[in-house]
């Protein structure tokens, strides 16, 4: 039904193929919300959103946290084009005083693990009382890190997506729909 009303985007020299539907999304974001709110009731949270790409995901989230918290950003980059580069830079640290509160770091995408490799020794840094990732995909067969995600969204196989936050190139961040490369 979805793949015959939603079509293919073109960004820049690549075409993209519908992959998941804006409700599947949301409903999923959902029942991440919901297990979020029953382990972490009554705690001292702070959320940790990854920018660029985790941004709709935090904003979608969090309308579905019904406990009081704190939310802030840090932005990294790794990624080059369709691939990441292996090296992992912080553009924006964490300003807030994370010291004995539970840290939830909000990414949009777990690929290789590297960025969450660098996230975590930037952060277990000024000793929070825990640390874990809501991730809302996770690539698997693709991931060769230290921590893996402990809230997943959707495991997907290695292939380049785009779309509610992800870009290729930094364009096609603003779709509510998921797309993926399509094959030549
Ligand atoms: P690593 O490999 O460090 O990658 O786990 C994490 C970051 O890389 C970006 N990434 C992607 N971006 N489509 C994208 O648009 C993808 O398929 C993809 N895979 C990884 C993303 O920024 C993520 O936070
Ligand atoms: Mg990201």
């Amino acid at each position: 039904m979805w793949f015959q009303t939603y079509c293919n985007v073109r960004i820049k020299d690549k075409e993209f193929e519908p992959y998941i539907s804006s409700s599947d999304i949301q409903s999923t974001i959902q029942k991440i919300a919901d297990q979020i709110n029953t382990d972490y009731s009554g705690k001292s949270v702070i959320f940790v959103g990854v920018l660029n790409g985790a941004f709709m995901f935090a904003g979608d989230l969090l309308k579905n946290i019904d406990f009081n918290c704190e939310i802030s950003f840090i932005k990294v980059a790794s990624y080059e084009g369709t691939s990441s580069s292996g090296k992992v830079h912080e553009l924006i640290g964490l300003v807030n005083d994370i010291k004995d509160k539970h840290v939830i770091i909000l990414e949009d995408i777990v690929d290789t693990g590297l960025t969450l490799n660098k996230i975590f020794s930037m952060i277990n840094h000024d000793e929070p009382a825990s640390l874990e990732v809501a991730s809302l995909l996770y690539k698997p067969e693709a991931f060769q890190g230290k921590h893996s995600p402990k809230y997943v969204g959707f495991e997907i196989p290695k292939k380049f997506i785009v779309g509610y936050g992800l870009d290729y190139l930094e364009e096609g961040r603003n779709t509510k729909d998921i797309y993926e490369l399509k094959d030549k």
